[in-house]
C-alpha cells in the first residue's frame, strides 16, 4: 500500500487542480441533483438516517457521498438498468454522478446561493386528494430491538358492493420508522395476522390472497390509468375480503409507534360498468416459481424456474392460453438471495428482458412498473434466474455460522418468486406510455424528471395553464415558482410523441403558446430549466 502514496499524491495533485478550473457548485449544479434524487428520503421526517436539505449539510456528508453513489448503493434500486427501464426509476445518471465527484473533489464550492433552486418540502400527505375509502392500521409499537420487525395486520373490507381501484397510497403513520409495506387482499377473509405472514407467499394454485401493490421508503402512490388516452385500468376489491398489511420496521426502531393508512381511489360503479373505455382489470399472478430450494451452508446457489405455459392463470375467465400485456414485475426473495432474472421467451423464439437485480436488498423490494405494457403472446415461457450466497460473505446472510437454508415463508427461509400485475392483451397496448399516464393520474403531483425520477417533493407544479381545456390550442403558460432562465417547454400527445418544442433564453414571464390544428385530447406540456422539470396535462376540446 505504502509505495502507492507517492503515486496518488502526484495523482490527486492533478485532479485537485484539473477539477478546480471546472469545479461544478452547489447552487447551480449539485442541489437539483440532491434535492431530485435524495431528499425524499433525506429529509427531517425521512427514513434516512440524515437531511440532505440544505447546502451545509450536504457538505457534512460530502465525505461520505461520493462511495455511495460511485457504487450506486444511493440513491436504493436494486434493478440493473442496463437491463431493463422502469417508470419513477431512481438512478442517477453518470453525468449527475461525475458531477457530484467533481464538486466533492473541487472542495464543495457553494457558489451564488441565489441561484439555488428552492428546498423541496416534503409532505406526508394525501397527494391524490381526499380518499374514497381509508383504512387504517391499529397504533402498532415496532419491536425491531435485535432484529427487523415486519408486523402484519388484518383489515375488514367494508364495501357494499366489488370496486375497482384506481389508484392507492399507503401513506406511513411514522415515516421515519416504515421501511417497506406489501398490501395484500385475502378474498376468503380467514386468515389472520399469524396468516398473513405465510400469505406472502401464496402458494402455487391459491388464488386467495395476491399482492395488491407495495410501498418502500420514498415511494408515491400507486396510480393506474383512468381512461385518459383511452386505457381505464384498476385492481379488484371483492366485497368481503380482508385488506392484508404487512410493514417492516427496520432493526433500531423498537418503542417508535406508527399508525400506517391505506388510501383507496375507486371508480364509481357507473365508472367501472362504462363501455367507453372499458375497465380493464389488473390480476398479479403469472408466478414463475421454485419450491426445491436446499442451500447448504458455506455456498453459491443458482435456481432456475420457469412459468411453462400461460394455461390455467388465475386471471377471471382464462382458461385457454390468451396473449398477455404485463404492467409491472415484482422479484421476490429472501436475505441470502443476492440476484434474480427473470425474462420471457415467445414461440418465436423472441427474448423480452422483465428484470435483472444484481445486489439483491430484501429491504428494498418493491413491484417495478414498465414503460410501456409488454405484450406477451400466447405460448410464451417465462424465465427466471436467483442466486443465493449463504456464506459470511453475505452481509445479509441471517446466520452465523452459516446454516442449510429451504424454501419457506418465514425471513429466515427463502423463496424464489417473480409475480406479475397483467392483464388480457388488446391490440395496441404496447403503445400506451406508462409513465405519462400513470404520473399524469396524480393531481397535482410534481412530474417525473428528465431522467424519470419523480419528484414527490414541493406540491408546486412549476407552472400554470390556461384556458385547460383549451378549444383549439392556444393557451398561456405561466411561471410560478422559477427562477427563470433558459427554459426548453415540450408538447407531447399521449403516446410520447413530440407536437411542438419551444425554447426560451429566459423564461419568468406568461407566455403565449400554439398548437392549433391537434386532435382533441389529452396533451402533456413539459418545462425543463435547469435540472428542474415539470409536467402538466392539457386538454384540447373542441
Ligand atoms: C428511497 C430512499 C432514499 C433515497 C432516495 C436516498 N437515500 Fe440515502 N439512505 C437511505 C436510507 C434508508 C439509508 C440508511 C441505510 C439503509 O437503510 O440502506 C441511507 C443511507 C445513506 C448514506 C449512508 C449514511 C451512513 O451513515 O452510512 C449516504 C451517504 C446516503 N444515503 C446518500 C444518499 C444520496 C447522496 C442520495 C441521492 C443521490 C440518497 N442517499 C438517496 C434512503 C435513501
Amino acid at each position: 500500500m505504502k509505495s502507492l502514496y507517492p503515486l496518488c499524491f502526484a495523482l490527486c495533485f492533478l485532479i485537485v487542480n484539473r477539477a478546480q478550473a471546472q469545479t461544478p457548485d452547489w447552487s447551480t449544479s449539485v442541489a437539483s441533483i440532491i434535492y431530485n434524487n435524495c431528499t425524499k428520503c433525506h429529509n427531517s421526517t425521512g427514513i434516512a438516517p440524515f437531511s440532505l436539505e440544505s447546502y451545509h449539510q450536504a457538505v457534512n456528508y460530502s465525505n461520505l457521498i461520493p462511495s455511495y453513489i460511485n457504487n450506486r448503493t444511493m440513491p436504493p434500486w436494486p434493478p440493473d438498468p442496463t437491463y431493463r427501464h422502469y417508470v419513477n426509476e431512481r438512478v442517477l445518471t453518470q453525468g449527475q454522478i461525475d458531477t457530484i465527484n467533481a464538486w466533492v473533489n473541487g472542495g464543495t464550492p457553494e457558489g451564488d446561493e441565489n441561484l439555488a433552486p428552492p428546498v423541496p418540502v416534503f409532505r406526508n400527505t394525501a397527494v391524490l386528494g381526499p380518499a374514497d375509502l381509508t383504512l387504517q392500521i391499529p397504533t402498532y409499537t415496532s419491536t425491531a430491538t435485535n432484529a427487523d420487525d415486519y408486523a402484519c395486520f388484518v383489515l375488514p373490507l367494508d364495501i357494499p358492493n366489488d370496486k375497482y381501484v384506481k389508484a392507492v397510497q399507503i401513506l406511513p403513520g411514522n415515516p421515519k420508522i416504515v421501511h417497506h409495506v406489501i398490501l395484500m387482499i385475502d378474498t376468503t377473509a380467514n386468515m389472520t395476522n399469524a396468516d398473513c405472514m405465510l400469505a406472502l407467499a401464496n402458494l402455487p394454485g391459491s388464488n386467495s390472497a395476491v399482492t395488491l401493490t407495495s410501498y418502500a421508503a420514498g415511494m408515491g402512490p400507486t396510480v393506474f390509468p383512468s381512461g385518459e388516452g383511452g386505457l381505464k385500468m384498476g385492481e379488484r376489491l371483492k366485497k368481503g375480503s380482508n385488506i392484508m398489511v404487512q410493514i417492516h420496521y427496520p432493526l433500531g426502531t423498537a418503542g417508535q409507534v406508527d399508525s400506517t393508512k391505506i388510501l383507496f381511489y375507486l371508480y364509481s360503479d357507473s365508472a367501472a360498468e362504462a363501455p367507453n373505455p372499458p375497465l380493464r382489470t389488473l390480476a398479479v399472478s403469472l408466478y414463475t416459481m421454485n419450491w426445491l430450494i436446499s442451500i447448504p451452508p458455506n455456498t453459491v446457489q443458482t435456481i432456475t424456474a420457469t412459468y411453462p405455459s400461460l394455461y390455467n392463470i388465475p386471471y377471471p375467465g382464462a382458461s385457454t392460453p390468451m396473449d398477455y400485456s404485463l404492467f409491472a414485475v415484482d422479484p421476490h426473495m429472501h436475505l441470502v438471495g443476492r440476484q434474480m432474472t427473470s425474462f420471457g421467451v415467445t414461440p418465436n423464439n423472441d427474448t423480452i428482458p422483465f428484470e435483472r437485480v444484481l445486489n439483491w436488498q430484501y429491504a428494498w423490494q418493491a413491484y417495478y412498473f414498465f414503460h410501456n405494457l409488454i405484450k406477451l403472446p400466447s405460448g410464451s415461457v417465462i424465465h427466471g434466474t436467483a442466486t443465493y450466497d449463504n456464506t459470511t460473505n453475505n452481509p445479509y446472510n441471517p446466520f452465523n455460522p452459516p446454516q442449510t437454508i429451504s424454501a419457506g415463508e418465514n425471513t429466515t427461509n427463502e423463496m424464489m418468486l417473480i409475480a406479475f400485475m397483467m392483464m388480457p392483451y388488446e391490440t395496441g397496448d404496447e403503445n400506451y406510455n406508462m409513465d405519462s399516464l400513470v404520473n399524469l393520474a396524480i393531481a397535482g403531483y410534481p412530474p417525473p424528471s428528465a431522467t424519470g425520477i419523480t419528484n414527490i417533493s414541493t406540491g408546486d407544479a412549476g407552472f400554470a395553464l390556461f384556458p385547460n381545456p383549451s378549444s383549439g390550442g392556444q393557451f398561456t403558460l405561466t411561471p410560478s415558482n422559477l427562477k427563470g432562465g433558459t427554459t426548453e417547454v415540450t408538447i407531447t400527445n399521449i403516446l410520447g410523441e413530440t407536437i411542438k418544442a419551444v425554447h426560451y433564453d429566459n423564461l419568468d414571464a406568461p407566455v403565449s403558446i400554439n398548437i392549433e390544428g391537434q386532435a382533441d385530447g389529452l396533451y402533456l406540456v413539459q418545462l425543463k430549466q435547469g435540472n428542474y422539470t415539470a409536467i402538466q396535462k392539457l386538454v384540447i376540446s373542441k
